[in-house]
């Protein structure tokens, strides 16, 4: 029987819909486990002005207190007519406690009488392995619908509609979203580099 090494790897997330689309995309060489499997309970930091700068904040962070190879992402969705917004804010766009709804109506809101209704998902992703630290980033282009529809996914997924596809984000099977997804094209990077250095 062959014993194959897990390479071990923390997330630094606690969000169970990002964990389980993770582990869906990622190879089993890599064991990868999320702050809560390490006990790490406190709020990680996240106040940069970029998606990037997110990301590395929270790499670093989870670096200086365990020493173990570790990542991080961030997302935003940007839309054109709104120059961009709401970018690194996505998740509080309709306030400190917005619900993935609450975002998505002032979203939809705001682009009321817009046809530019072009945007992308973007994501970094900061790796710190081996010492050193490395980003990836992976974007997807599409449009935002006119209303919320479909039942999967979370976020803004209900009025994405990504570019060549009749199904948006919530309506379409996980698999083929994480094929497509901003997350799964930063991801894919990530595991190629990682295929490559371990
Ligand atoms: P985070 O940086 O991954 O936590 O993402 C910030 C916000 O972007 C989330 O709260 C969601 O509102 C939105 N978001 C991130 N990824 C997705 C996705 O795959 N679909 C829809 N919305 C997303």
């Amino acid at each position: 029987m062959n014993f194959v090494m897990k390479n071990k790897l923390i997330f630094a997330t606690n969000n169970q819909h990002k964990l389980r689309e993770i582990n869906e995309i990622l190879s089993r060489d890599f064991d990868v486990v999320s702050l809560s499997d390490m006990n790490i309970r406190e709020e990680i930091p996240e106040t940069a002005d970029t998606i990037e700068g997110n990301a590395l904040q929270k790499a670093r962070y989870i670096y200086s207190k365990t020493g173990l190879n570790c990542f991080a992402d961030d997302t935003g969705l940007e839309v054109n007519a709104l120059g961009g917004v709401p970018g690194v804010y996505s998740a509080r766009y309709a306030g400190e406690a917005a619900s993935f709804d609450d975002n998505m109506d002032k979203l939809l809101a705001a682009l009321e009488g817009k046809n530019n209704r072009k945007a992308c998902f973007r994501t970094a992703i900061a790796l710190i392995y081996e010492k050193k630290e490395y980003l990836f980033e992976g974007r997807v282009d599409g449009t935002i619908m006119h209303e919320k529809t479909g039942e999967g996914g979370f976020g803004y997924d209900p009025v994405f509609l990504p570019d060549g596809f009749s199904e948006n984000f919530a309506q379409m099977p996980a698999k083929i979203k994480n094929e497509i997804s901003h997350r799964g094209r930063a991801v894919k990077k990530l595991i190629g580099f990682l295929n490559d250095h371990h």
